[in-house]
């Protein structure tokens, strides 16, 4: 039996659930023509940052009365181009991976306030972009800023960027809210069509030998998959947008998780900056021999089969599953 692994995101149909979602490789187009070999159905080219763009449109001085520390923060700003080459080189990437690959190429921006900076999203139409990621990359600590003025900042953003442009939105959204289904659901009413799960923000650490805060990366492990997982199993089915797991994705098990629990695309990154550009071949082979072993046709049968509402325990996405796991924990560890 062969199996079906189309699946349908963000309005168009790909070939797999398998997007590289953005990391510093993915601003390469050779490596981007790697993963397209390696079988991924889509890319997607690491963010344009806010402040990137106010900086490059020489708005430094006036931000940096406007906002405290940000004359220190501008010194990244020449290092940052290392990252993702900058405003006018990004669009020029964007281009160039459109000639290059067949597959469907994406565009990211990543900040937290609507403004003028947002037309980069038309421009990343225009350039060619498939498909729009907005990563809301927010850490609100004004003491007077209540959560409704922040998702009210965040919708707003998303609204301007959907009113810039045609080409599909997908919102890169944190799981720090409130009331996250409900929060969901005025993403879409503000424009958006599909969310990524979750936003993996980069928390600092202390470096105790200099004594300074310092930021840290490291790349995932598959434990970090289970807030995603369980988020798209309860959303699946309540909102009506394309959902996007990324956060712990290494194996093909992580793979089916995500669908299981109604992903319509899986992203990766932490794995293939940890095994090369070639790693996702491999999980694709892996993910067809799984649903021919558990006689799956196609993705679109497996996809969102646990999600919360097609679920015979729909408890165990909520506090029974807290309840079970410490019961579970004392029992065997008695
Ligand atoms: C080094 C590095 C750079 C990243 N850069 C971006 C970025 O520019 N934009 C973005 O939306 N996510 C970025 N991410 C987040 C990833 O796309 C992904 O959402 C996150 O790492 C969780 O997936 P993972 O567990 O597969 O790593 C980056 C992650 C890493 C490790």
């Amino acid at each position: 039996m062969s199996v079906d692994l189309k699946t349908r995101y963000l309005g168009m149909e790909l070939k797999n659930p398998l997007i590289a979602g953005p990391t510093p490789l993915t601003g390469h187009v050779d490596k981007l023509k790697e993963l397209e070999e390696a079988g991924v159905a889509a890319v997607c080219l690491p963010s344009l940052f806010e402040e990137q763009i106010h900086h490059d449109e020489a708005e430094a001085a006036k931000l940096a009365e406007q906002a405290e520390g940000f004359a220190e923060a501008a010194s990244f700003f020449p290092e940052m181009q290392i990252y993702n080459t900058g405003p006018d080189k990004y669009l020029e990437t964007v281009k160039e991976a459109k000639a290059a690959l067949k597959i469907p190429v994406f565009a990211s921006l990543n900040g937290y306030t609507a403004g003028g900076w947002v037309r980069y999203a038309k421009m990343m139409q225009d350039a060619g972009a498939d498909a729009l990621e907005l990563n809301v990359y927010d850490v609100p600590t004004q003491v007077d800023a209540s959560a409704a003025d922040i998702e009210s900042r965040c919708l707003k953003l998303v609204s301007n960027v959907k009113e810039a442009i045609s080409i599909p939105l997908a919102v890169k959204i944190s799981p720090f809210f409130s009331s996250l289904v409900n929060m969901s659901k005025s993403l879409k009413e503000a424009g958006a069509d599909g969310l990524i799960c979750f936003n993996r923000f980069m928390q600092p650490d202390i470096n105790l030998d200099e004594m300074k805060i310092e930021p840290s990366i490291e790349l995932s492990q598959s434990a970090e998959l289970r807030l995603p997982l369980r988020w798209i199993g309860i959303l699946k089915g309540r909102v009506e947008l394309s959902l996007g797991g990324t956060c712990g994705v290494h194996t093909n098990n992580d793979v089916v998780k995500l669908l299981l629990a109604g992903s319509d695309a899986v992203m990766l990154a932490s794995s293939i900056l940890r095994h090369g550009t070639g790693y996702p071949s491999m999980l694709l082979a892996s993910l067809s021999d799984w649903m021919e072993k558990n006689d799956y046709a196609s993705i679109e049968q497996l996809k969102g089969s646990m999600s919360q509402l097609n679920s015979a325990e729909p408890e165990k996405y909520e506090r029974a599953n807290y309840m079970k796991a410490l019961v579970n924990y004392t029992t065997t560890n008695k």
